[in-house]
């Protein structure tokens, strides 16, 4: 398939196939911001190595006439375990932006989570949404904005939060920086750009990172974990969890549900695959509450080796920002169409008819 502008996204078969067409319709500079990570990008490819390199011990003999994919994540119903990850500026990569994401999540019976660093409002993601919407927040020093921001979230009927705790400083993104990112022209990020706030509109050659700084906070603990959870009765999720320890603190502090990630890579790098450190979270965590994990799924196979691994539900990030580079709404339900498939596949040649059948042993050699 040839990455030209005329793409027939139904000749598309995998998520390399989207990267490469979303590649030659995106600047340099917004390839460069949305498939970069941190400093020598060892997590980043790592991510993705480590799901690849989990065999799957398929069973066989299983009647698999009858299948659902189907699970629930905090009572919402999913028709796949699979949410989009919370990433920034969907219109740098399509004009429809979050919309588009949301209705190609919803008319997939998926979720979705908005970046607080998102070019659409909270409120217009949740008007077009047909499924749940959690928002992803950071606790920078202003707690009174964070304050404001729960309250437009809940009044807009979102679903929960997942508080990004992977991020007292910004990663070193030297593609972003290599490339002088800067926000377009003509494109804004509603969900901080409250109450007289703008943010810097000339910050080429820094990265967006640190032109953002005020979002986040190198102070950031347990204690603000805490007041989050105090200040909203919707669920809190916290996301960026590494180590089971942490994974078991965060539900001390009032977290109803563990993101194991890492950014994507673009935070700490020489961080261990998200595939390392799951079944280690999934073990402190022991069913309490749900536990997602992101970064490098790339096909339905991987949503079942993390399932495998104790994972109740995935996040893809990129995968979404190349079917919306690619073709917008459309680009972006044939992306998950892809992944559900691919997913349901598996099932069926692992001989699991549902999600529950699939368990760690599959991923073992069997005695
Ligand atoms: C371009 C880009 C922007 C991102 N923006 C955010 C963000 O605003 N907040 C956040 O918590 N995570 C952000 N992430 C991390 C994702 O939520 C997610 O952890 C990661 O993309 C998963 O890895 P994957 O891209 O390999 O699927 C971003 C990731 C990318 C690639």
């Amino acid at each position: 398939m040839s990455a030209d502008a005329s793409a027939d996204l139904s000749a598309l078969l995998s998520v390399d196939e989207f990267e490469a067409v979303a590649k030659s319709r995106l600047t340099e500079m917004a390839y460069a911001y949305f498939a970069g990570g941190s400093g020598s990008e060892l997590t980043l490819s790592r991510n993705r190595s480590a799901w690849e390199a989990l065999s799957i011990w398929y069973r066989v003999m299983v009647d698999v006439s009858s299948r659902s994919t189907a699970t629930t994540l905090l009572d919402h119903p999913l028709r796949v375990p699979l949410l989009a990850a919370p990433t920034a500026l969907h219109k740098m990569a399509h004009p429809d932006g979050e919309i588009a994401t949301v209705r190609a999540c919803g008319n997939a019976g998926l979720g979705m989570v908005l970046s607080s660093l998102a070019t659409t409002s909270i409120e217009d993601v949740c008007a077009a949404a047909t499924g749940p919407v959690f928002l992803q927040i950071y606790i920078g020093q202003d707690r009174g904005f964070v304050r404001e921001l729960v309250a437009r979230a809940e009044k807009a009927n979102c679903a929960g939060f997942q508080l990004t705790v992977d991020a007292p400083v910004w990663g070193m993104r030297e593609r972003e920086m290599r490339t002088g990112f800067r926000v377009p022209d003509g494109l804004s990020l509603p969900n901080l750009e409250s109450g007289g706030r703008q943010i810097p509109r000339d910050h080429s050659g820094v990265g967006i990172g640190n032109a953002l700084g005020w979002t986040i906070s190198p102070s950031l603990s347990w204690k603000d974990l805490e007041w989050l959870c105090e200040t909203t009765a919707l669920p809190v999720l916290c996301k960026g969890v590494c180590r089971a320890d942490d994974a078991a603190t965060a539900l001390r502090a009032g977290a109803r549900g563990i993101v194991v990630s890492n950014h994507g890579g673009r935070q700490l790098d020489g961080a261990p695959a998200t595939a390392e450190v799951l079944p280690r979270v999934a073990a402190a965590v022991a069913h309490r509450v749900p536990v997602i994990v992101d970064g490098g799924i790339r096909r339905g196979v991987d949503i079942f080796r993390a399932l495998a691994l104790g994972a109740t539900a995935v996040q893809v990030g990129r995968p979404i920002l190349w079917g919306l580079a690619a073709g917008g709404e459309a680009g972006v339900t044939r992306v998950l169409e892809l992944l559900a498939t691919d997913f349901d596949r598996t099932m069926a040649l692992a001989g699991c008819p549902t999600v529950s059948a699939i368990t760690r042993d599959l991923l073992e050699p069997s005695r």
